[in-house]
């Protein structure tokens, strides 16, 4: 059934490019956004809110339909299809780096100290050398960036120790980072899309995962996996893409409507993010779920793996060196509260 609607659902966005959509006297122009998150996360209220606000400003010319929760398929299936002018949007994120390894150090682990530096980062140079040369190569233009939030360790039994994460069959996001980072350290990845995550606990495939809280909350992963370890090792940062060609096309004064809804959109997540991951303690913990901190020793370690991973963007012999890496690095570096 659920693959019935997924294909009626395809269907329905394959059958225009852009879609007129009559509303009495007046008709706007739609466009489609697909995301892989569920309803109440960040990513998807980022989609929504951006269509609010790009409505409001542009006075109803453009009307933004969300397709969340992968109901476009898979990220690697909506991705295409948005470089293919299918859809004209997409949300995801460091997926793109199978197009560019630069935009995989959006997530490098262990690289900031909290929301407000990452902000600042993503707002200023850094978010710009990530980006360079990725529209050309992608066909993409990533049009804001915004927080997840940082991933934490869920499992069924406590993780505190280093010689609890020893061999841990914990899924991973199939993108070089997140793979490299776990062979660091010494954790057992199991490389997968996020939407097979429940299946794969039911089905006992893995022992956990790490998510920000936002997903661990949106998918109620703690009714599986009810110990939370605050371990924040990478921060997830999502972006919203539009089709290059698509964009290019548009008027100036539309083009600068679509780039001020986005940022605005990124700002209200940015603005919450500390919120968003205190309502979700707290929803974990009155679902009988415990979250408690790594010990010393296991924090240190995980630090410790996080700058050895970098290495797969800095070492020209990787197949994902970035040739601006350290100036990625000493960028993001730079934006470290004084
Ligand atoms: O930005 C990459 C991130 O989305 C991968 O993590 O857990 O959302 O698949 P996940």
């Amino acid at each position: 059934m659920k693959r019935f609607s997924m294909l009626l659902a395809v269907l329905f966005v394959a059958s225009g490019l852009v879609m007129t959509h009559a509303t009495g006297a007046c008709s706007a122009t739609i466009i489609k956004i697909a995301g892989m998150k569920p309803e109440g996360e960040p990513e998807t209220k980022v989609m929504h809110r951006f269509g609010d606000i790009l409505k409001e400003l542009s006075g109803g010319k453009y009307e933004v339909k969300v397709f969340p929760n992968s109901q476009l398929g898979k990220e690697s299936a909506y991705i295409a299809n948005t470089r293919k002018g299918v859809i004209q949007m997409c949300a995801t994120g460091t997926q793109t780096s199978s197009m560019q390894p630069s935009m995989g150090m959006l997530e490098t682990p262990m690289l900031y100290d909290d929301y407000a530096h990452a902000r600042r980062a993503m707002n200023g140079k850094t978010f710009e050398l990530i980006n360079q040369g990725f529209p050309e190569k992608s066909g993409l233009i990533m049009i804001n960036a915004f927080p997840l939030g940082f991933r934490n360790f869920y499992t069924k039994k406590e993780v505190h120790s280093i010689d609890d994460i020893k061999g841990l069959r914990m899924r991973v996001p199939n993108i070089p980072l997140y793979t490299n980072f776990a062979k660091e350290c010494g954790i057992s990845g199991q490389p997968m899309p996020f939407a097979e995550v429940p299946a794969a606990l039911d089905q006992g495939i893995i022992d956990g995962g790490d998510s920000p809280f936002s997903d661990i909350v949106a998918d109620k992963m703690y009714e599986k996996c009810p110990k939370i370890t605050t371990t924040r090792h990478i921060l997830v940062i999502h972006a919203l893409y539009i089709n290059k060609d698509f964009f290019e096309k548009l008027p100036a004064e539309d083009q600068k409507w679509f780039m001020e809804a986005a940022k605005k959109a990124a700002d209200e997540c940015w603005d919450n993010a500390e919120k968003v991951d205190a309502e979700a303690i707290k929803e974990i913990k009155a679902h009988g779920g415990t979250v408690s901190e790594p010990s010393e020793a296991l924090h240190k370690y995980m630090q410790e793996a996080g700058k050895r991973s970098w290495t797969l963007f800095t070492d020209p012999n990787s197949k994902n060196f970035v040739p601006n890496a350290q100036e990625i690095l000493d960028s993001a570096a730079s934006y470290r509260a004084k």
